[in-house]
């Protein structure tokens, strides 16, 4: 039944591991956050969206919409009315009155909270009938292609298909996926936003992708998924970055199956380990951290916690260290203080705890 107006919220998300994978066929495992963007919104049938946001105030006629035609912001949104009209399922206008209390740029996808929640909202109200899955597909295509962002699928499945404690492995060459229950007992995640912004558009993140294409090119094999024995793969790649490149994603895809492993054998401690070795590869091979976060993350490691690691893109944004709860006070101060040292802004600090995906609120 289709509904006239109503609230929906769609979470940001923290990827436990699997990072730079998605776009390379391979496997993530993301939970959803509390923290999202909420929708007040409402159908209208004069053909207009009507976007509200922190103050600002987006017409955008949905008549001549098209990739490229909508800029800032509004084009996440607009480029989800795109979408599903490209996909067959065309809606009139609708305002919508967003509110976040997920900070933007700090690498926990607000950007995909803000597609998701307008594709839950406007599937509602337009009564398509469209599956979460279903709309995953669509709030990727208003990034790529509206927004110009081109990102993998891992942030909007994670905003569409996350479960309340639970964390979800997504294998993106079969699109299948399950819910891994994420049993912390005595360990809590704690989110730094080290407070560097990143801008995903700026080319790096491109680049990563390109280079991976080349690599897979030269290997011979559609994508780097398919690559089976890393020493042979490396054997054959002249080039040094390119061989880096690979060595991360080809070992970012086993520790994220060995982290499926530990957390259904009970062995959340142990996982730490894993994040660490995640952070010194996406450092060091993939070269996508940045000072702010490895500083984090050694200083959490010497205060005690157990691992911790960068999320997101990268250049920028939030990292995740596991720890004793006992422990969060020690390590909060000990990254709190190791950045007055460099002097840098005071990080902000969240206990991340696994939510429910995008869903109507009332
Ligand atoms: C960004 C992108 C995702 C993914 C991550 C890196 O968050 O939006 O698709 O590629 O970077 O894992």
């Amino acid at each position: 039944m289709s509904v006239e107006h109503g609230v929906w919220h769609a979470p940001g998300r923290v990827n436990l591991i699997g990072e730079h994978t998605d776009y390379n066929d391979g496997l993530v495992l993301p939970f959803a956050l509390p923290q999202g963007i909420t929708a007040e919104a409402a159908r209208r049938d004069d053909g207009v969206l009507e976007l509200h946001s922190g103050g600002q105030t987006e017409i955008v006629p949905l008549e001549g919409l098209r990739p490229g035609s909508v800029k800032g912001w509004a084009a996440y949104v607009a480029g989800v009315a795109g979408a599903l009209g490209e996909a067959g399922h065309p809606v009139g206008g609708a305002t919508l009155r967003f509110t976040s209390d997920l900070p933007a740029g700090s690498g926990l996808s607000s950007s995909a909270a803000l597609e998701c929640v307008t594709a839950v909202a406007l599937n509602d109200m337009y009564d398509l009938g469209l599956s979460a899955k279903e709309l995953v597909p669509v709030a990727q295509r208003a990034e790529n292609a509206y927004a110009g962002v081109p990102t993998g699928v891992l942030d909007q499945s994670a905003s569409l298909l996350c479960t309340a404690e639970h964390a979800l492995l997504l294998d993106v060459r079969s699109g299948l996926s399950s819910q891994i229950p994420l049993e912390l007992g005595g360990f809590r995640i704690l989110i730094v936003d080290t407070n560097a912004r990143h801008a995903l558009g700026d080319g790096k993140y491109g680049e990563r992708r390109a280079q991976c294409e080349e690599a897979a090119r030269q290997l011979g094999v559609a994508s780097l998924r398919d690559v089976k024995n890393l020493g042979e793969a490396l054997s054959r790649l002249k080039d040094p970055v390119l061989r880096r490149r690979v060595k991360h994603v080809v070992t970012e895809n086993h520790r994220v199956e060995a982290t499926v492993g530990l957390l259904k054998a009970g062995a959340i401690a142990e996982v730490g380990a894993l994040l660490n070795a995640s952070h010194l590869s996406l450092r060091d091979d993939y070269e996508v951290s940045w000072p702010e976060a490895d500083a984090a993350v050694e200083a959490a490691v010497r205060a005690g916690a157990r691992g911790g690691r960068m999320v997101g893109g990268g250049f920028g944004g939030s990292v995740i260290i596991l720890a004793r709860a006992d422990t969060l006070d020690t390590i909060r101060e000990a990254i709190t203080t190791r950045f007055t040292t460099s002097s840098w802004p005071t990080p902000d600090y969240l206990i991340a705890t696994a939510a429910p995906g995008a869903h109507r609120l009332s």
